[in-house]
Order: structure tokens, then sequence, then C-alpha cells
């Protein structure tokens, strides 16, 4: 009897640690993010795609850090491509020769006008209540270079932008205009060694022009990756939005 008493008060005097351990009162430090706190992922899909077909993206982000996530899978409106024969197709802004190179000409009037819908965008999710901080901007391929475009014209600091198989559809002189606020947002940047549709070294002239502007980049190469993405590359994003989210206390 005297034993079974002494081992239900062993019980409880754990029970009562395990409580107080777990309290979120007795932590000092919080790291994990508020479950709670709203973000916002915009993902921009690449020419001829359309945003419905990307949303499968979706169940990679499978961390609790996701759980008051709006995401949004907007489609391109139809527009005649320069590189395609003047075709009409789902595309954000006119492109002018496939494969993309380092060097390939740019429609920047065309881009600008696309970055300004994807503002409109954000100021509404900022309008709606979410911290700009929580605001990641993601796309593939010309949708990638929407979302360098974007990012980096937006004129507050966002969450981040990553860029998969993209590329800088304008000239440096636009680094003009990026705010010192802007130039705070972190880019994370994913290019298969393999592309050939938007070429590897297109990519790798991304973080030397951000670099210019004193933007962070981190660049990630994946060797024999084409010009499509990767699940590692996802689970990779999900990490680093999930590091990157702030609590909304
Ligand atoms: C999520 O984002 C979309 C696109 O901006 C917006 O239309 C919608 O109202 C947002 N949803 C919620 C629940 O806020």
């Amino acid at each position: 009897m005297k034993s079974i008493i002494l081992l239900f008060a062993v019980t409880f005097g754990l029970t009562i640690s395990f409580v107080l351990l777990n309290s979120p009162s007795s932590t000092p430090t919080k790291t994990k993010p508020d479950p709670m706190a709203r973000s916002f992922v915009l993902w921009l899909h690449g020419l001829g795609d359309s945003g419905p077909a990307n949303e499968p993206i979706k169940t990679f982000f499978a961390s609790p850090d996701f759980s008051n996530t709006n995401w949004s899978f907007p489609s391109a409106p139809s527009n005649p491509v320069t590189c395609n024969y003047g075709a009409m197709m789902p595309s954000w802004f006119d492109i002018h020769e496939i494969p993309v190179t380092a060097t390939s000409p740019n429609d920047e009037s065309s881009v600008l006008k696309a970055v300004q819908k994807v503002h409109a965008t954000i100021d509404k999710e900022i309008a709606a209540g979410t911290n700009p901080k929580n605001i990641f901007v993601c796309g593939f391929s010309q949708g990638g270079a929407l979302t360098l475009a974007s990012v980096l014209l937006y004129p507050q600091t966002l969450g981040g932008g990553a860029v998969f198989s993209g590329w800088v559809p304008f000239s440096s002189s636009i680094l003009e205009r990026v705010t010192p606020d802007a130039k705070k947002t972190p880019f994370l940047w994913y290019h298969g060694m393999a592309d050939r549709t938007v070429l590897f070294e297109a990519g790798q002239a991304g973080p030397p022009f951000l670099e210019k502007a004193g933007v962070k980049c981190e660049f990630k190469a994946y060797p024999g990756l084409a010009h499509s993405i990767s699940d590692a590359e996802l689970f990779d994003l999900e990490e680093w939005i999930s590091s990157h989210i702030q609590s909304s206390s």
C-alpha cells in the first residue's frame, strides 16, 4: 500500500514538472513563431501554366507554422508572346527569346505593368491585417522573374522572395527605384544546372544583381535538374519560410 502511494506521488510530481516545463509562461525566450500568426504565400506560375494547376504545391507545407497561411495561386492573363510567334497564352509579361540567357532582352514596361498587379494583391493582404514580414512571394520561371521584380519594387520589407528557375527581367537602372525597406527583404534563388529553357547562367546572374543593391540572396544550384521544380526545393522552401515567419504578438 505504501509503495502505491509513493508511486502515485512520484507520478504526480512528474506531471507537475511536465506541465510547468511546457507552460508557455515558463519559457523565457520564444523561438517558435506563434502558430496563429497570419501569413500569406503568393505563388506565381510559369509561362502557359495556370494557378490552380500549381495548388498541389501547398501539400509540401505540412508544418503547423502554415496553419494560418492564406495561399494564393493566381492565373496570368492571356497575352501574345513574342518568343512563341505572338501566340496567345497565359503570360505575365512579354518574353522575346527562349532560351532566356544572362543577356536576353527585356520588355521592362510589360514587366512593370505585371508588377503593379502583384503589388495590388500584396496591398490587399496587408489591408486585411497580415504583417508585411509574413508575406512571401514565390514563382517559377516567368513567375520567378516577376517575383524578383515585384518584391524588389515593393516599398516595404516583406517576408521574402523565392525565385525558382527565373531570371532578372530588367536592367540595373531599376535599382534606383528600390527603397531602403525593400532592400531588407531576403531572397532565395533555386536553379537547375541542366536548365535549357532559362539557362543556369541567367539564374547565376541574379545574386550579383541583387548584391549590387545590397539585397541578400541565397543561391541554391541543383545538379541535373532541368527546367522544373524538385521536391527537395519545395521542402527547403518550407523550412526557409518557416524560419522567417514572425509571431503576430
Ligand atoms: C487570401 O488572398 C486572396 C488573394 O489576395 C484574397 O482574395 C482573399 O480574400 C484572402 N483570403 C482571406 C481569408 O483573407
